[in-house]
């Protein structure tokens, strides 16, 4: 088993038979390189997003993903998924691109997108979970930002709804404390990384406002993490003991680190 400071990525083998993992966002980005490292892991996965022919490129990887076309922010989605699959592991990856923009030149509309889609899907499916409520011994994993610690200042409402992530997360795993459900719930914080197309965004968008080029920018960024790298620290954190495993978690290359 991985210490509780840190779950490094590792080599994954086969070993989550029958752990069925649903991933909220798994199209593209973050969530496809999650839905990868848990299907390469043995674990039947069921990839949602709402994007077609992404999702169907998906299946074609492996044999362990099925797929599911829909909106993760209606609740009856999370509630018909949650009961159909009955899964041990839940991730919830999805989220909006935030419009990249001064605060004075953002809109009420613009400075809330995150609002609607990022903390409405955490709220409805962490809902749903309690609710339903999940198996004992079931694991929800709620990617949230690194900006929620550090702010993002060109990003509008999205620090902000990625902080509120990250308190719902605990919410919920005191709600289960309380019930006595057995449902372990942990936000990590991904660093920006050129990964997926919020970090390739926010890229161009802090190079830009600070005078640089994107590669520079990039390359002061360091080693960033990939989608497999994510995927294998992810597949990691869930098989780790959930009486080892801390509320939070930073991403970065290095894998995952315990935050306080
Ligand atoms: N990339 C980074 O550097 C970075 C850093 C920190 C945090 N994060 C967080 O990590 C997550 C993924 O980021 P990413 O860069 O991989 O983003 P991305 O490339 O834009 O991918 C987002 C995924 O979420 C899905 N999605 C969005 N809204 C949805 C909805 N209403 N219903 C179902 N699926 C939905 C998208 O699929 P469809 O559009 O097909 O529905 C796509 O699969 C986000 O929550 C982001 O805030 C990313």
């Amino acid at each position: 088993m991985n210490s509780p400071q840190t779950v490094a990525t590792a080599t994954n083998t086969g070993d989550l038979p029958g752990i069925t993992t649903i991933v909220v966002g798994a199209s593209r980005g973050l969530g496809r390189g999650i839905a990868r490292a848990f299907a390469g892991a043995g674990a039947p996965v069921v990839a949602v997003a709402r994007t077609g022919p992404a999702l169907a490129e998906l299946a074609t990887t492996s044999a362990n993903i099925r797929t599911e076309l829909a909106d993760a922010a209606d609740p009856a989605v999370a509630r018909r998924l949650l009961d159909q699959y009955q899964p041990a592991v839940l991730i919830l990856v999805a989220g909006a691109n935030p419009v990249m923009r001064p605060l004075q030149h953002q809109t009420w509309e613009t400075f809330s997108v995150n609002w609607h889609a990022d903390v409405k899907i955490a709220f409805t499916w962490l809902r749903e979970a309690l609710l339903q409520p999940l198996r004992p011994g079931s694991r929800v994993v709620v990617i949230s930002s690194g900006a929620a610690i550090n702010g993002s200042p060109a990003s509008g409402g999205y620090a902000g709804s990625k902080a509120t992530q990250r308190f719902i997360a605990g919410y919920a795993q005191d709600e289960s404390r309380r019930a006595g459900l057995g449902i372990t719930v942990t936000a990590v914080m991904p660093r920006m990384s050129p990964s997926g197309d919020v970090g390739r965004r926010g890229i161009r968008a802090y190079a830009a406002r600070t005078g640089q080029t994107e590669e520079a920018y990039l390359k002061q960024l360091g080693d960033v993490w990939t989608p497999e790298m994510a995927g294998s620290a992810l597949v990691d954190l869930v098989r780790a003991d959930p009486a080892v495993t801390a509320p939070g978690y930073l991403l970065t290359a290095a894998g995952l680190q315990k935050l306080p």
